[in-house]
């Protein structure tokens, strides 16, 4: 680090500073790492030559698990913390900044969501002169139309209420279920919350009823000229772009207390069957081009529809990098982390990505910065849209945002002529400039090309969080939503940015090494599947046919598996309980690894091979939001959900009734042998099981009983519970069948 000057140092509006304990990390990773050196040594140098398929497999699967590992360390080598001074920012240099909203289906991503998301991001501790809105409905619904449109009517009250009363959170849903302690008391206060509470009630109960009627009443289309849009059915697929301005800035609409509103507009790009419309990359690269139209910030930020705004001054500490007078150049994006709220005491379904947000995105700030991850983004407009870092060039925060008197009128006309299915034609869009198509995870392809642009990011963390959002709250939808991220992500590892690529490793390439690693990591997430698949099959399978893939207990080299396996989960405990987690969150953690590992990361690597070969193509699923109130109940109890007959589910099942049948069978055998040969007072060397030493059984014991007290809930799901949360009887037969065929085949083959 080089010593920055004391003058300078006042004007910072950000500091970095590393994680302390290093030293005690290197000799950590020193030591693995010669464990992980020694266990492969030790399978090259004993060749399983009576079982070379059964040898290769294994072997193959510990070289995984241990590249899998020294990737991780690109994460945890020199995690780095970083400080904002939003207090330092002079109010008249606040850059404007467009936010950019996201949503797709009103049946999935319910509009009275949408509006109160809408509502706690217009309510910014922020110069509102310098705030546009721009929504993007994929779902081309009047429904989400509607609830926009009452969200820009309440919002005239809400607004100035936040402003003066300074109430958080923001959002009006979360503000008046809350029974808010940080609220200022007195008369005039109670008031008038309660007469915002009434507007606000009143709000969402039309748009409740809207929902149930799926219709907008007359008295409402009068109010506002865009709901003549809906006057014919229309086709979310097939249908015209639609652009209305539902709140015009620039001093034009006024708040209920007269002060100037933001402007707020409604975007429903044109659908046609004919042409690709790229899912959410092309919603967001259509909003790009409306907002530069119109109020073109230098910043933009994207939400999904989904996150609310928990902290109000969340803005102000992204704009401290993007003004710091020392390395605001460099800087491509800013990303906050994505906090769910709802999450059960101990994170049933690991959905609170607490190690991906308070463990390793740290560890990408000492290298070029953290990949973009789809929501609480701000990016600098610039960067989006394909200017490459250019080290020499000190560029100037430069502001040419449109601002001044607008035509309301001429400006929808154009913004049309910018959302059509055929303006990208012949355009860069999505290849040099965007968010980047080719991914079903747009976001983290685009975070690695402009890393490979030269841009750095900066991870964002301020201790109030900015973004709440909602997480799957059932087994199938985890399930299938890290299909999706896993399989977009392998696709970035096979496009041309591969993260791996010669040009990164040995050439020009922008990444660091540390970057490098951390991208392979997540790109190849999907190849856990291997390992995890090997490990919970081949070593139950030899073991009930008496075959032994580890060394024996007597065997020093036993003890490397042993500290292999019980430091590397000590440690992910470690580090978890530092992150002010639980053991009870590391353990459903960990069983979800394994769930992922045989479900959605198996089937991401499927689909994935499908696709090479021009079988399928890979879509977009969006997980619902949405649940019912006995599903609630369980998902509370912190219960599994299982309930719907998904091919998502029959690996992991198939897996754990394997483990636990090999098992005991072993278990059994053994005992059975042992009592046999001290009753007939005769050594017997080779039992039923045909191994002469039942301690050379003992690693695979160790881990078909450690899969087995990990699948507990799949057990009970399968054979003990009555709710309609349990597995459907159809997964368990599927299960019990392909079990009994893979031990019949294994019994006939091995
Ligand atoms: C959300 O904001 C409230 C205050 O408005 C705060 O008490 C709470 O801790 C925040 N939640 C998170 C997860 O930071």
């Amino acid at each position: 680090m080089t010593v920055i000057s004391s003058s300078l140092d006042d004007e910072r509006l950000f500091i970095s500073r590393q994680a302390g304990g290093r030293f005690l990390y290197k000799i950590y990773f020193l030591v693995f790492l010669t464990g992980i050196v020694s266990l492969l040594y030790y399978r090259v140098t004993n060749i399983a030559y009576d079982h070379p398929v059964l040898w290769f497999l294994i072997t193959l699967a510990e070289f995984w698990f241990g590249v899998t590992w020294f990737l991780q360390q690109g994460f945890r080598w020199a995690p780095t913390y970083h400080v904002e001074y939003p207090e330092r920012l002079a109010e008249s240099n606040l850059p404007p900044i467009d936010v950019l909203v996201c949503t797709a289906d009103p049946d999935r991503e319910p509009p009275s969501i949408v509006a109160n998301t809408l509502l706690s991001l217009m309510s910014y501790d922020y110069d509102v002169n310098k705030l546009s809105y721009y929504i993007s409905d994929d779902g081309g619904s009047q429904l989400t139309f509607h609830a926009v449109y009452l969200a820009s009517v309440f919002a005239k009250s809400w607004l100035p209420f936040c402003k003066k009363y300074n109430v958080e959170p923001r959002s009006p849903k979360v503000y008046f279920s809350s029974s808010s302690t940080s609220s200022p008391s007195g008369q005039n206060f109670r008031q008038e919350c309660d007469k915002i509470k009434a507007k606000f009630e009143k709000m969402q109960e039309r748009i409740e009823k809207a929902g149930k009627m799926r219709n907008v009443p007359v008295e409402i289309r009068n109010e506002h000229k865009g709901f003549k849009e809906w006057d014919t059915k229309i086709d979310p697929r097939d249908h015209d772009s639609i652009i209305e301005v539902l709140l015009r800035g620039n001093g034009v609409d006024k708040d209920d207390e007269g002060n100037p509103m933001p402007s707020l507009i409604y975007v429903s790009r044109e659908k046609r069957p004919t042409s690709h419309h790229r899912f959410k990359a092309g919603a967001l690269n259509a909003l790009n081009r409306v907002s530069a139209l119109i109020s073109n910030a230098p910043l933009v930020i994207n939400v999904d529809c989904d996150m609310y705004s928990n902290n109000s001054q969340a803005l102000r500490h992204a704009v401290c990098y993007f003004l710091d007078p020392k390395e605001s150049h460099r800087i491509g994006y800013v990303q906050f982390p994505q906090s769910f709220g709802g999450i059960t005491q101990s994170d049933l379904y690991g959905n609170g990505v607490k190690r991906i947000y308070e463990i390793e995105f740290f560890g990408t700030n000492a290298h070029n910065g953290p990949m973009y991850a789809g929501t609480g983004t701000i990016h600098r407009r610039e960067s989006l849209n394909g200017r490459k870092y250019d080290p020499n060039v000190k560029i100037k925060f430069e502001d040419k945002s449109v601002r001044g008197s607008k035509n309301w009128v001429e400006l929808e006309v154009q913004a049309k002529l910018v959302t059509t299915c055929t303006y990208e034609e012949g355009k860069p869009w999505g290849s040099e400039m965007g968010l980047m198509y080719g991914s079903a995870v747009e976001d983290v392809y685009t975070g690695l090309v402009l890393h490979s642009r030269g841009w750095n990011s900066i991870f964002c963390s301020p201790e109030r969080k900015a973004f709440l959002g909602l997480a799957p709250v059932n087994t199938n939808d985890t399930l299938i939503q890290h299909k999706r991220w896993s399989t977009g992500l392998l696709e970035i590892f096979l496009s041309d940015y591969c993260p791996m690529s010669l040009a990164n490793l040995f050439g020009d390439g922008k990444l660091k090494l540390g970057q490098i690693m951390c991208y392979s990591f997540y790109t190849l997430w999907a190849l856990w599947c291997l390992p995890m698949l090997i490990y919970a099959v081949v070593p139950p399978l030899a073991m009930v046919n008496g075959i032994s893939l580890f060394p024996k207990v007597s065997n020093p080299w036993f003890r490397i598996f042993i500290f292999l396996g019980i430091s590397s989960h000590a440690f992910s405990l470690a580090e978890l309980m530092l992150a002010k987690g639980t053991f009870q969150m590391w353990w459903n953690e960990t069983r979800m690894w394994m769930l992922k590992g045989t479900s959605s990361y198996l089937f991401s690597v499927m689909v994935t091979i499908l696709k090479a070969l021009g079988i399928s193509e890979s879509g977009f699923e969006i997980t619902s939001k949405v649940i019912d109130e006995e599903a609630l109940k369980r998902y509370n109890k912190e219960m599994m959900e299982f309930a719907v007959a998904s091919p998502m589910f029959i690996p992991p099942t198939t897996l754990s009734l394997l483990n636990l049948y090999c098992l005991v069978r072993t278990v059994v055998s053994l005992v059975t042998a042992t009592v046999m040969s001290n009753n007939l007072e005769e050594a017997e060397p080779n039992t039923s099981l045909g191994v002469s030493n039942p301690l050379a059984l003992v690693l695979q014991i160790i881990i078909s009983g450690y899969i087995s007290i990990v699948s507990l809930p799949i057990y009970k799901a399968m054979f003990l519970r009555m709710d309609k949360g349990r597995m459907p009887t159809s997964v368990t037969v599927y299960s019990i069948g392909l079990c009994a065929t893979l031990v019949y085949l294994a019994s006939v083959f091995m």
